[in-house]
């Protein structure tokens, strides 16, 4: 079995914001930036609440990050020795994500000597309010050593600050700041504890922002000083209440619960690859980050598409949630896949305004929704480099396909967990409505027979505006077969009217068809557009940070696109197309496709699964594994920041290892796995759950087995 450790040797301050995404920890009520404990905002600290929301003025709203209560350095002979400011001998930062546990440990050279710095720290999975480090000195001379440690309120933000009032204070055994949010009031409070091994003389220091201890201790040489601190976040807006007082809980204790926590996690999603070290070391990465995240305990949340890494993309939810992550969850936690879609059922309301907003009807959810379904989005979505004004974008108001997004998604869960009892919690309601807002979009031509969707933004952003998107229309075609089928299953007289609409809208929307040559054109008037390579446009490039789509962006007028959409039609669609049809259409866009998303990577992947294209397969399944892996990853759009962890991705990866390599189908209720492994994997092994079960599957080579647990 290989080590789930990823580690860095050296220090590379350029690395802060990559570090600070790929050594993340987490567990679902907050995120923990893989940030070192001196950092301070300047180096993208943050303690990320998840689903607390604030809006700073007219800036964007967005997710609101904790006072961090890890906030911690040390001074030796009155000098302070802290990174990226002190250039050190040795530095090791380390994620141990079998355990859910960060590490790091830094040498610096003082004048008299050195002196070593570690600290161990993590999100409790055991008791989510709950944060823990164990942050230790020594040095290889005597010293007058300090240890400052406390909770620095002065928060990283994007569009902040979002604490218009902070309160703090002490009662030595306990310092706290309590933040208080502009919009609505909210409070978000960071308390520490701190137990010691040795004798200090121990003061507080109350400033503006910040609650520190200062630890004063004469060091003596190759002794190690060890604190350890118990923390605690909490807000009004919670689920669920903190379990324990942080001053009686002792960092071991707390450390074996989480690790056993993580263990159980562990049980039920690790998937090990046999033949291929790199791949299963990459998966259960992914995996890793989608554990961080997910709602458990929590009440109606949902993800956002950047995960708890920080404040970018407004720490929204987006169709990146049903159509990429919520698979993996319904698999093996079934119950958090519910938390995410009763979300979407409690957010009707908001989908319910947005659809009137345009004049539409029924439920048309938010692009970037934030809680209550609240239209995180702007118009002006992304920055010109080059004028520096906001750009008209039109994600928020013709991305239509985010409803059908959301219908899919719930098909998937009810499908693979029997839970018809949704449909009775709000979900039916949340199906019809969402077809009456694709009914509402549907327009008809004098000349033509069948009703067509115009004016829309399908998954490749890149093309603003077009007509009959492939992708679009069928997932609104989806959406009406699936409210017919509902209401047929459900029948209630206040659906008989709707029942004859929606097979009108079902059997007459415009699907293309493939062309002579088995081309599905994206959408009317594709194939005019300039067939250019993806490296040619990428030339045409005047700033790196350019944004590719919009107006004038340099792919708008070419046919290459941003991210699969008649590949994710098909993978999706898989059984309405030979295989012929959907190899010639993987063939002609991949080359086309810029993968300037981390959402397409894996649908290129499945798709080449579905069709044995084995080429493709594994390195868009690596791509996808490996989005938080990997250095150079898109950070920005036009001068927008949008760098974070790609949680999208990582459940890709995850369907595709699952649906595509290890071929997972259901048929009437019985799991079958039909295995199409790539050359170098000898086997695969893992659990799944489905209709309330839990199975083991087992594949070695072209042989299968699926067990009962
Ligand atoms: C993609 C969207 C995605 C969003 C959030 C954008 O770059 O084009 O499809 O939903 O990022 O991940």
């Amino acid at each position: 079995m290989i080590d789930f450790i990823l580690s860095e040797n050296v220090f590379n301050k350029d690395n802060i914001p990559w570090n600070g995404n790929r050594f993340l920890i987490g567990n679902g009520y907050f995120g923990i930036r893989g940030t070192l404990e001196e950092y301070t905002k300047e180096n993208m600290c943050a303690v990320n609440m998840a689903g607390i929301y604030d809006r700073a003025g007219d800036a964007w709203r967005e997710t609101v990050n904790a006072p961090n209560p890890l906030y911690t350095y040390v001074k030796v002979n009155g000098k302070k020795y802290a990174l990226p400011e002190n250039e050190p001998v040795s530095h090791e930062q380390t994620l141990d994500f079998e355990n859910g546990l960060h590490s790091r440990k830094t040498v610096w050279q003082t004048e008299n000597g050195k002196i070593t710095v570690k600290c161990e720290r993590f999100a409790s999975m055991s008791r989510r309010h709950l944060i823990a480090m164990r942050y230790t000195f020594s040095s290889d001379f005597e010293c007058d050593a300090e240890i400052i440690t406390g909770i620095d309120g002065d928060v990283w933000d994007i569009n902040g600050p979002h604490f218009v009032k902070l309160n703090s204070g002490s009662d030595y055994a306990v310092n706290y700041i309590t933040g208080i949010t502009g919009e609505k009031n909210i409070s978000v409070t960071a308390r520490d504890s701190v137990k010691l091994n040795f004798d200090a003389e121990c003061s507080v220091d109350i400033g503006e922002k910040t609650v520190c201890r200062h630890i004063v201790f004469k060091a003596e040489p190759q002794k190690e000083y060890s604190i350890e601190k118990i923390a605690e976040i909490t807000t009004s807006e919670d689920d669920f209440e903190p379990k324990g007082d942080i001053t009686e809980i002792t960092y071991q204790e707390l450390k074996a619960e989480h690790i056993a926590e993580w263990a159980r996690i562990w049980d039920i999603s690790k998937i090990t690859i046999d033949g291929d070290d790199e791949a299963m070391y990459a998966l259960n990465y992914s995996i890793y980050h989608l554990n961080c995240i997910a709602p458990r305990e929590m009440k109606s949340k949902s993800i956002a598409a950047r995960g708890l890494s920080g404040q970018v993309y407004k720490g929204a939810v987006f169709w990146d949630t049903e159509m990429f992550m919520i698979d993996y969850y319904i698999h093996t936690e079934p119950e958090i896949a519910k938390t995410l879609l009763q979300y979407r059922i409690d957010t009707l309301n908001g989908a319910r305004k947005k659809a009137k907003e345009y004049g539409l009807k029924g439920a048309y959810y938010a692009w970037e929704s934030q809680e209550g379904g609240y239209e995180g989005c702007s118009d002006y979505n992304v920055t010109d480099v080059f004028t520096k004004r906001p750009m008209r974008t039109h994600f928020r108001d013709k991305q239509y396909h985010v409803s059908a997004a959301i219908v899919y998604g719930l098909m998937k869960y009810i499908n693979a967990t029997g839970d018809y009892d949704i449909l009775n919690e709000g979900a039916i309601e949340m199906v019809i409505e969402c077809s009456e807002f694709y009914r509402s979009l549907l327009i008809k031509k004098a000349d033509k027979p069948y009703y067509e969707i115009h004016d829309v933004v399908g998954p490749d952003e890149y093309h603003e505006r077009v007509n009959n998107n492939a992708y679009t229309n069928r997932m609104a075609k989806f959406v009406f077969d699936t409210a017919l089928e509902l209401i047929e299953k459900y029948p209630s007289d206040q659906y008989d009217g709707l029942k004859t609409m929606l097979k009108d809208s079902s059997e007459n929307i415009f699907i293309r068809k493939p062309n002579d040559s088995g081309i599905i054109e994206q959408f009317d008037g594709y194939f005019k557009l300039e067939d250019v390579s993806v490296d040619e446009v990428r030339s045409r490039l005047i700033d790196p940070k350019e944004y590719w789509g919009g107006a004038y962006g340099v792919a708008a007028d070419t046919q290459v696109i941003k991210q699969a959409d008649v590949v994710a039609m098909l993978s999706m669609f898989k059984d309405d197309y030979t295989s012929e049809i959907m190899a010639k259409n993987l063939e002609y866009y991949e080359p086309r496709t810029e993968h300037g998303s981390s959402l397409s990577a894996c649908m290129y992947s499945l798709l080449s699964c579905y069709t044995k294209n084995t080429e493709i397969a594994y390195p868009m399944f690596m791509k996808s594994a490996k989005a938080d892996l990997v250095k150079g990853g898109k950070e920005w759009a036009g001068l927008v920041y949008i760098g974070g962890t790609h949680p999208a991705a990582a459940g890709g990866a995850w369907i595709v290892a699952a649906k595509g390599f290890a071929g997972i189908t259901e048929d009437d209720g019985k799991l079958i796995c039909k295995p199409n492994l790539p050359e170098k994997w000898n086997g695969m092994n893992f659990k799944i759950m489905c209709q309330n079960k839990l199975y083991a599957v087992q594949i070695i080579g072209g042989n299968a087995s699926v067990t009962e647990l």
